[in-house]
């Protein structure tokens, strides 16, 4: 088993990430809400847990300055290869959100497609902190939150993957628990390819809309609002809440 750390997206979960969400994928239009938020305002926008640069290559055409973050030696060296195949530049770094430290300040800081939701609860206060440490005076932050409406625990769901260079990758998706209790649910997907087997236990976590807004409010964070489905009222459920404040 070559990795099964918590949440970690190791070398077959960053491929496959990749090869079904490459640069430009938008989900629900989040690009286009990203790219027309972040061409409105200076500065160098940190894009937490960059993955392959599905969102922060097009900004990046776009002559947004992005500094990537992620801590996936594997998802960092995909984002490096991205850069290189569609020509673009940005800083990078391979560290955790709760203790990764630079002296640069952002004006801005996003966090698209749900990445939040797989911090570990008992860290995002750091995770928030650190944040605020690397925020200019009023900058502001994004965050993308999902939530388990469709899970189902038991649910397994079974699937070959072909990549681009035609290897055929297994991939087993199982639901296993929802924990109503402690707002998490816990799914573990397993990714093989000949030999290779990489199991990947997945835990994403929920937050109140009032619940988050006073965490955010004991921080110190002001200008709070909530934006459904990146304003999209054609999409009725709700599917992506994008929390926005301001240091
Ligand atoms: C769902 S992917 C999103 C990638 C990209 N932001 C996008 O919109 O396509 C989540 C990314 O966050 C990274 N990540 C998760 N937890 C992290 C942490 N504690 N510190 C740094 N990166 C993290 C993962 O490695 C992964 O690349």
């Amino acid at each position: 088993m070559e990795n099964n750390k918590k949440n970690y997206y190791g070398s077959l979960s960053a491929l496959v990430c990749d090869q079904t969400k490459p640069p430009g994928a938008s989900i629900d239009g989040d690009i286009e809400f990203y790219t027309n938020e972040l061409i409105q305002r200076d500065g160098i926008v940190l894009e937490a847990g960059v993955g392959n640069g599905r969102m922060a290559i097009p900004l990046l055409r776009k002559g947004i300055e992005i500094f990537a973050l992620d801590n996936s030696k594997e998802m960092l060296e995909i984002y490096k290869q991205n850069l290189i195949k569609y020509n673009m530049h940005s800083e990078f770094m391979l560290s955790d959100l709760k203790d990764f430290k630079t002296d640069l300040k952002f004006e801005t800081i996003i966090m698209p497609n749900g990445s939040f939701c797989l911090l570990d609860r008992e860290n995002i206060i750091s995770v928030l902190n650190n944040f605020k440490n690397h925020l200019t005076e009023n900058g502001r932050i994004y965050l993308d939150f999902i939530f388990p409406t469709s899970f189902k625990a038991g649910n397994i769901h079974e699937y070959d993957f072909v990549c681009d260079n035609d290897d055929l990758i297994k991939i087993k998706n199982k639901s296993i628990s929802i924990d109503w209790i402690n707002q998490k649910t816990y799914t573990e997907l397993e990714y093989t390819r000949n030999l290779e087997n990489e199991v990947q236990p997945f835990t994403l976590w929920w937050y109140g809309v009032e619940e988050f807004k006073n965490i955010l409010k004991k921080l110190g964070f002001k200008n709070i609002q909530t934006i459904k489905n990146y304003k999209n009222v054609k999409i009725l459920n709700l599917k992506t809440l994008t929390f926005i404040f301001e240091k």
